[in-house]
């Protein structure tokens, strides 16, 4: 460990006393924590240039007041305690040096940028884990081949190739991963792409950032679904966008209604158009083969750059995919992206963007300066993963999972709730809504069933206009049958008592 030390060797005060202060100040203004370790007295003398004696004259003094304690044989550690006295008759903040406490207390000015973000994107205290959480895209964690990645990863740790441990050659991905995606876009999605138009990003949020980065200005307006996806809004928000709610029905974004005046009137002007046509979020819709031709030629019209994003599309029950909007439109109109989230798991920040041709060297130029690149070691394994065989495998399996979870959820609504319960979007992806007629708020059955250990999502949260209030969002691929049974039992409970 390197500690941020200076010790001023022309200074009248001795050196082992100037370093008993600045070890004391570490630990008192919590720099150095409770349990950590400090370095050996060797180690310290070395990187400091002071001797030995030096370093063991503070660490005695130190030791002798309760601020380090040794552990015969595993070395020296903060004391788990600061000595009392000390902290009660002399607090932390008085201890610490005049500037520094006048720097703490100035007010830091932000960009526009980073004012608005406070805004934009709330401080949300971390919701208590409920004992049957309905949140949505949350995947099967516990069904996933851990053994498996665990040995395609020690594969490549194991080679001893250097290169891994380097910065890649381009921040635009790695090419077998980009090979690898594209042949499974055109196979699957029907996407007309090459490798070298794929952008390999930290999870479609990211592809989300960079698209509102290189599209749009302040002021800009940008039409998204209503409701829809928050994240997305966010993203183009903070980016100074202002936001035009495009409705949506069971079949939908209604692109009759793209079609309005307030639509029309900002032809030059509308960048960009974001939609999830596979599943539409939150509501579930599947955008129907008519209406992505009609947005075709509405965004042709207005010569807006639509943004496709096809998060969950992996998940289908029963019906055949529609192929995606990117594969019906002509070369330059659309960007799409996807997530392996959803998939695989959410920590992996694995994601991808298909940009027009023209547009794939931008994208990577904006990626290198947002963070270079993706982790390699990652990109490499999911490579291997899909190229082995393991992604389809993977998939055949989570979708058979899903649609026992998702047959659960239908059954069990439609028993307890009968026909006091619609239910939308159930024949695709990892989440449905349902709405409920009663006379109670959305925020009171949220509330009586978080007191019953089970959480639940309103749908108003995702409403830009007015939301109806008797929506909710329930995701089951992360629940088993039992759990999602007794979550609808519980809920069925608190609603009618
Ligand atoms: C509509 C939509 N797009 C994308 C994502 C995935 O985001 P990421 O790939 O950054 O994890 C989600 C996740 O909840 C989503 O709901």
């Amino acid at each position: 460990m390197d500690l941020a030390i200076t010790l001023d060797q022309r200074s009248a005060t001795p050196l082992h006393k100037q370093l008993y202060e600045e070890l004391r100040m570490a630990i008192l203004a919590g720099r150095l924590k409770p349990g950590e370790r400090v370095p050996s007295t060797r180690a310290l003398s070395q990187s400091l240039g002071v001797s030995r004696t030096t370093i063991t004259q503070s660490y005695e003094q130190l030791l002798s007041e309760g601020y380090l304690r040794a552990a015969t044989g595993s070395g020296t550690f903060v004391g788990c305690q600061a000595p009392d006295e000390l902290l009660k008759s002399r607090p932390v903040e008085a201890s610490r040096p005049a500037v520094a406490r006048q720097e703490a207390r100035r007010e830091i000015e932000l960009s526009r940028y980073g004012a608005s973000i406070t805004d934009i994107v709330p401080f949300e205290p971390p919701e208590p884990e409920m004992p049957i959480s309905f949140k949505s895209g949350r995947p099967a964690l516990e069904e996933f081949p851990l053994d498996l990645w665990r040995r395609l990863t020690l594969r490549h740790y194991r080679a001893n190739d250097v290169s891994l441990l380097d910065y890649a050659n381009g921040s635009q991905g790695y090419e077998p991963l980009r090979e690898a995606i594209a042949g499974y876009l055109r196979r699957s999605r029907a996407v007309t792409c090459e490798a070298d138009q794929v952008v390999i990003v930290n999870g479609s949020q990211q592809a989300l950032d960079l698209i509102a980065k290189l599209l749009i200005d302040r002021g800009d307006p940008v039409a998204v679904e209503d409701p829809g996806y928050l994240s997305a809004r966010r993203a183009f928000l903070a980016q100074g966008s202002e936001l035009l709610p495009a409705p949506v029905d069971e079949s939908g974004i209604i692109v009759d209604r793209l079609n309005s005046k307030t639509f029309l009137k900002t032809k030059g002007k509308l960048k960009l158009i974001y939609v999830t046509p596979s599943h539409q979020f939150p509501t579930g819709a599947t955008l129907t083969l008519p209406r992505r031709l009609d947005l075709i030629a509405w965004a042709e019209k207005m010569g807006v750059m639509i943004v496709e994003d096809d998060y969950d599309s992996e998940f289908r029950y029963g019906s055949r995919p529609i192929p995606a909007l990117q594969s019906l439109a002509s070369g330059d109109l659309v960007i799409y992206t996807g997530t392996f989230s959803k998939a695989l798991f959410p920590a992996l920040r694995v994601g991808y963007l298909v940009a027009p041709a023209p547009l794939a060297r931008v994208f990577a130029r904006a990626k290198w300066l947002a963070d270079r690149q993706t982790p390699m070691i990652e990109q490499r394994v999911l490579a291997d993963f899909i190229n082995e065989g393991h992604w389809e495998r993977h998939l055949r399996r989570m979708r058979t999972l899903y649609d026992k979870r998702r047959q659960a959820l239908v059954h069990a609504l439609e028993t307890h709730f009968g026909d006091r319960v619609t239910i939308m979007g159930e024949n695709a992806g990892m989440h449905l809504m349902i709405r409920l007629s009663g006379k109670f708020s959305d925020d009171e059955v949220t509330r009586r069933a978080r007191l019953a250990g089970v959480g639940l999502v309103s749908a108003r949260l995702y409403y830009l206009g007015e939301s109806r209030g008797d929506e909710f969002v329930l995701g089951y691929s992360g629940l088993s049958e039992r759990k999602i049974r007794e979550g609808v039992r519980r809920l069925a409970r608190v609603i009618s008592s």
